[in-house]
């Protein structure tokens, strides 16, 4: 079989461990591999990776020494030529014409939105793998990239916060993730924050306000307060809102932004992007498609696309009452 693999949207930590698995597997099984640069535009517009022999097909040395490394090194894209059905259209003639069986892009929710039209274009296999650093897709524990993030905001925090001690101040941290909270949840049970603003738990400012008080008065001396991009205002404006509302703080804003899209991968990401591109590869052997590999309760599997793209994955009401309960 020929199998097509490409990254797209924004990159995650993990995605090059992901791409040495479809690589290393598909070899190995006797299939030839074929890297689309750019995302969905690399098929488009027919540019492909070439390995070290000047060709545009993975060999087994093509990808060793890369889990190790952040980003990807089919580079990503964002493609609004894709997304129209003229594009889509194109899109399935060049692959038509380059012979490919079984396409696998690693992405988050926009990439698999995509595949999981695509099939309507196109009559291969399609197995998409979990690459954000977001995690808002169902089908999987995690996504591929999360864990780094968090581990790179938390390093970002617990640097903040010495000099928030020592100046006894406010800090607000916008964190990514779209319309998702996990990050800045997980930040802040990490990093010991006092307070997590996530689009799914909405709080007030004036709420907001209040617990500052009743933190100030206990004692606290330093606060920390990470909040999730998209989130109301933005912190800039969070920060004059509390600073009228009476927050007892001297209050700075820190915007960590596209500094979670970077660094290597953590161990559990390079794990995580072994198993699902892995599965990826024997699931299009298996004749599966419009699927994506994840990993439940260590278990590799397979979703249906429409499932793990569907609705907004769901942040434990647990995890928010123990930041409550702890950050006293
Ligand atoms: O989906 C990954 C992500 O990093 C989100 O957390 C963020 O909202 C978005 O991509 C930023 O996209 P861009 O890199 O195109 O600005």
């Amino acid at each position: 079989m020929k199998i097509g693999v490409l990254c797209s949207g924004g990159d995650s930590p993990g995605m090059n461990a992901c791409l040495r698995a479809i690589v290393r597997t598909a070899v190995r099984h006797g299939h030839e591999v074929v890297g689309f640069m750019d995302g969905y535009e690399g098929i488009l517009r027919e540019n492909f990776y070439i390995a070290s022999m000047g060709t545009p097909r993975f060999v087994m040395r093509s990808v060793s020494g890369i889990s190790k490394r952040g980003g990807t090194i089919l580079h990503s894209s964002r493609c609004p030529e894709f997304a129209t059905p003229q594009g889509m259209e194109k899109a399935a003639n060049i692959l038509r014409k380059l012979g490919i069986d079984g396409l696998i892009p690693i992405g988050g929710n926009g990439t698999l939105t995509g595949a999981h039209a695509f099939r309507e274009f196109w009559k291969g296999k399609i197995i998409g793998c979990p690459g954000t650093i977001d995690n808002d897709l169902c089908g999987t524990d995690f996504t591929i990239g999360f864990k780094t993030s968090v581990q790179t905001a938390v390093d970002a925090v617990d640097k903040l916060r010495d000099t928030a001690s020592s100046h006894h101040r406010m800090f607000i941290v916008e964190l990514m993730g779209r319309h998702c909270g996990y990050i800045t949840l997980y930040t802040a049970l990490a990093a010991g924050c006092e307070i997590a603003c996530v689009p799914e738990y909405p709080l007030e400012i004036p709420v907001i306000a209040e617990r500052l008080r009743e933190l100030h008065e206990i004692g606290k001396a330093s606060i920390i307060m990470v909040v999730a991009e998209g989130y109301h205002d933005g912190v800039v404006v969070m920060q004059e809102k509390l600073k009228n509302a009476g927050c007892p703080y001297p209050i700075r804003a820190v915007v960590l932004g596209h500094l979670l899209r970077g660094g290597d991968p953590c161990p559990e990401d390079r794990i995580l992007a072994t198993q699902t591109g892995h599965l990826a590869v024997c699931g299009i052997e298996a004749g599966e498609t419009d699927k994506m590999a994840g990993v439940i309760h260590n278990m590799a599997v397979l979703t249906p696309l429409e499932e793990a793209i569907a609705g907004h994955r769901v942040i434990p009401d647990e995890l928010r009452q123990l930041l409550d309960c702890v950050s006293k």
